[in-house]
């Protein structure tokens, strides 16, 4: 490698980074920049991480800090103990993160303190709710970037307001649906996801591939208070009374739900419960619903990208487009409002949307093009 060749060392940790990286990386390297990958182990079973690295085609990690599962503070705390060698050997000319996960933030901190400029993917998405862990890595990773990429012009109003340089902020669009356009083709048909699910008693049997309503739930604020988890597997019960639910289940969700008691009310007719899927078969469950239910971040901006309505239980977003332009709205999760929220989709077929601006498949040349020009 010539010593001209610039360096920008990436970092995933967590599921939803996977999707995000994959475009940057393969333009990082065609437009003649070396871009080796860390992962810093955050997420590690076969389900939440290898699969998504062979669904994906993404690199192997050169470098895997194999961190695990541990508090806020545990988790944040040994993943920087732990990147901070691996920047004294590799010696990037930038650390070039991703979204709003522990990893993010632990590794954009240890790079500014060593004078390595950072780049981060997913600027300026605010939910405006400090109680979410998200929001505290958003806001923080951002006021300690040099360089902020942004998937929606609301993102650059965020960051200004924060007093964020304008100079340091560019639109680029969205890494995650360059992921979705690529990956269409290779999508997994429902049935066969259905079929192979080995789900409780009701799946591949009692639900059909297609017109069902698919389910994620993982946030803490939805799965960790048994309260509102029990509500949540109340509407659940009343959507599959009458239509089919589909639930691959995070391990946090699963686990809540054993303390809980409440894992024996998702086995009934109507459901099909499964383990976490692979991003290819989740392509193909997202096609095949009537409806997504859910609370994950990336979920809004696949379905708005897919044109599929989508319910978010929960009291805000951080990607208002999805709401503005696209599929999504924000239901809370009040049962008599998500309940008539899922029964107007299903009367009037929900919210059609439109292709949110930029995301056209070209966001990770964008960040390449803007990175060899700065760098
Ligand atoms: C993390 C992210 C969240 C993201 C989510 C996607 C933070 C603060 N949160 O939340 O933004 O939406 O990932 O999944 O970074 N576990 C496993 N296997 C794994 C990983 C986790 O069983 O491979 C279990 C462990 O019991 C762990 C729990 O899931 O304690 C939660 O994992 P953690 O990474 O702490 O947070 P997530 O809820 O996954």
């Amino acid at each position: 490698m010539g010593a001209d060749v610039k360096t920008v060392l990436c970092v995933v940790g967590a599921r939803p980074n996977f999707m995000k990286i994959g475009p940057v990386i393969a333009a990082l390297k065609a437009a003649g920049l070396a871009a080796p990958l860390v992962h810093t182990g955050q997420h590690y079973d076969e389900g939440m991480n290898d699969r998504f690295f062979r669904d994906l085609g993404l690199p192997q990690p050169e470098i895997n800090l194999d961190v695990g599962s541990g508090s806020h503070a545990q988790q944040t705390g040994e993943i920087m103990r732990r990147f901070e060698p691996v920047l004294d050997r590799i010696d990037p000319d930038a650390v070039l993160v991703v979204g709003d996960v522990n990893s993010t933030i632990a590794c954009a901190l240890v790079a500014v303190k060593k004078g390595i400029r950072v780049v981060h993917v997913e600027a300026g998405l605010r939910s405006f709710d400090r109680a979410m862990p998200e929001e505290i890595n958003r806001v923080l990773t951002d006021q300690i970037s040099d360089l902020l990429f942004t998937t929606e012009r609301h993102a650059e109003a965020n960051l200004r307001r924060e007093g964020i340089d304008p100079a340091r902020i560019v639109f680029v669009g969205n890494v995650m649906i360059d992921t979705l356009r690529a990956n269409l083709e290779r999508a997994v048909p429902a049935a066969r996801t259905l079929a192979g699910s080995g789900a409780g008693s009701g799946a591949g049997s009692g639900v059909a591939a297609a017109g069902y309503v698919l389910v994620t739930l993982h946030r803490p604020s939805n799965v960790d208070d048994p309260v509102v988890l029990a509500r949540l597997v109340g509407c659940l019960e009343a959507m599959a009374a009458e239509t089919p639910v589909v639930c691959p289940l995070h391990p946090r969700t699963r686990a809540r739900l054993n303390e809980a008691g409440l894992i024996g009310r998702l086995r009934g007719p109507g459901f099909a419960v499964m383990e976490p899927v692979g991003y290819l078969e989740m392509l193909g469950l997202m096609q095949g619903a009537r409806l997504v239910v859910t609370d994950s971040g990336g979920l809004q901006e696949e379905t708005t990208a897919l044109g599929i309505p989508c319910l978010t239980v929960r009291e805000n977003t951080e990607r208002p487009i999805t709401v503005d332009e696209g599929s999504n709205t924000v239901v809370g999760t009040d049962a008599a409002v998500v309940m008539a929220a899922y029964r107007d989709v299903l009367a009037s077929g929900g919210k059609a949307g439109r292709i949110p601006e930029l995301w056209d498949g070209r966001a990770g040349q964008r960040i390449a093009h803007v990175l060899a020009e700065r760098l």
